[in-house]
């Protein structure tokens, strides 16, 4: 009888801290042996030479089946979202069950669960939104959730329907460092966003460009700042997630030097888009409306030394997705004429991991350790799901991904999987993709063909 499932054999195999040359072997899901010659005991063998094998990515900011209001419906569902991020090199992403007004937080999950059950194609783990914190939901939703493996959510302090408020802030750090749950903030000072939209109003300015003009980088370094120094008076630690521009990072390295516990996030739309791109002819630029909004060339510069530095921790996609040409999309009626009524958010989840790879590792910019950190290891540390997942070591989930570094093509969106029409990074040329993705042992994409089926993907309680 054989020893493994699989085997991987002959990769470069790389984690966070080392890489080495050697085979991988599976049974039941998980990595059972990394040794030399382990392929006479397989009853499969994944012929990696040459290439690199790397844990499977973990994208922890994704926004799927996300309710949007306003007749916006987003552009995947589980089962695109999740078979997008798969060929994308991803075997676990977490998006946001969002608190939903006058309804319980338990009833969005049981539907946000319902939504996500048999239809996965990699592995799910959610955060929650937080937009009402009242006493209730402090006091006993929270710690009850908390328990129930919801360890993690995001707070606002932009969009007039999610924002939260000082004191709402400082409420809910507060039960965070009570319970030990991470928060995720989208920093952003919402009343100086309102002031400048209504100046550009006002100045009719009113196409996808004026959204980056009305979210400029003090907006984001303002609240970055408050957010920071609303954790260091709590004593509670905060991710700062979708950094976008340097004074940000500046911000957040003066904040470490002081003692906070911050962990920060950046995202490829704020490495190689600009917001020259919202200025597309024929309302085009609100293909790249998101918030922040993608900066200038010194700030992507900035962001590049955040990655080399370690000032970020965390590379995600953001994937937001709405298709551009629908009502329910981009072009809704009044999005179409007003950049406020703009659905904000770009996909992504399926390009991060080339992104990084082609500009990042083969450009020489980070090595290879860095971008397993930068896209697996440090999400699961973050999140709870470590080491289960994010490395590749004897006892680990078999989430395997199989890079071949020779495989060049552009940025297509008719190659890619998602729900949207069209991609933010079209043409875009990218060296090296994820060409194989085992998930729990089970080969789901293999030469980028799709293996497996919907509804192998499973919830992962934290
Ligand atoms: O524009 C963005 N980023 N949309 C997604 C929601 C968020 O703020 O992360
Ligand atoms: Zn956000
Ligand atoms: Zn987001």
């Amino acid at each position: 009888m054989a020893t493994f499932d699989i085997v991987i054999s002959g990769g470069t195999v790389a984690t966070a801290s080392d890489t080495f040359v050697c085979d991988i072997g599976i049974r039941d899901g998980v990595v059972v042996a990394l040794g030399l010659d382990l392929a006479q005991d397989a009853k499969q063998v994944l012929d990696a030479t040459g290439k690199y094998v790397l844990p499977g990515g973990i994208d922890s900011h994704v926004h799927i089946s996300q309710p949007s209001g306003d007749g916006i419906v987003m552009a995947d569902d589980f089962e695109s979202g999740t078979r997008s991020a798969l060929f994308g090199g991803n075997t676990t992403i977490m998006p946001f069950c969002l608190q939903e007004r006058g309804k319980s937080i338990r009833q969005s999950l049981i539907e946000y669960h319902a939504l996500a059950n048999g239809t996965c194609y990699t592995d799910v783990s959610f955060h929650l939104i937080i937009c009402e914190p009242t006493p209730e939901v402090l006091g006993q939703d929270l710690p009850a959730l908390f328990n129930d493996g919801y360890t993690s959510f995001k707070v606002f302090m932009t969009y007039e329907n999610l924002r939260l408020t000082d004191p709402e802030l400082l409420q809910t750090f507060d039960v965070a460092r009570d319970l030990g749950a991470t928060v995720m903030v989208h920093c952003e000072n919402e009343d100086a966003i309102k002031f400048l939209i209504g100046k550009h109003e006002a100045a009719n300015d009113l196409r996808p460009g004026a959204h980056a003009r009305t979210r400029p980088v003090a907006v984001e370094r303002e609240a970055t700042h408050r957010a920071m120094a609303f954790a260091e008076v709590v004593g509670t630690p905060i991710v700062i997630v979708h950094v976008s521009n340097g004074q940000a990072i500046d911000e957040i390295a003066a904040a470490r030097r002081r003692g906070v516990a911050v962990t920060a996030e950046t995202c490829p739309q704020y490495l190689v888009l600009t917001a020259e791109d919202l200025e597309g002819m024929d309302w085009e630029g609100a293909k790249f409306v998101c918030s922040p909004p993608p900066r200038g060339t010194e700030d992507q510069a900035a962001c590049w030394r955040g990655l080399q530095d370690g000032t970020f921790e965390l590379f995600s996609s953001d994937h937001c997705p709405f298709v551009y040409d629908s009502v329910e999309g981009k072009l809704n009626p009044k999005g179409a004429k007003q950049f406020k009524h703009i659905p904000n958010g770009i996909p992504g989840v399926e390009t991060r991991l080339p992104i990084l790879f082609s500009e990042g590792v083969m450009k020489g910019r980070i090595d290879i350790n860095r971008f397993v950190a930068l896209t697996a290891t440090n999400h699961a540390k973050t999140y709870g799901l470590y080491p289960r997942k994010g490395t590749i070591a004897v006892g680990s989930d078999a989430d395997i991904v199989i890079w071949d570094p020779k495989v060049t093509a552009p940025i297509r969106h008719a190659n890619l999987h998602d729900g949207a029409d069209y991609s933010p990074y079209e043409g875009l040329e990218i060296t090296g993709w994820p060409v194989t993705v085992v998930l729990r042992g089970k080969v789901m994409v293999q030469d980028r063909a799709l293996q497996g089926t919907k509804g192998d993907g499973t919830y992962l309680g934290r």
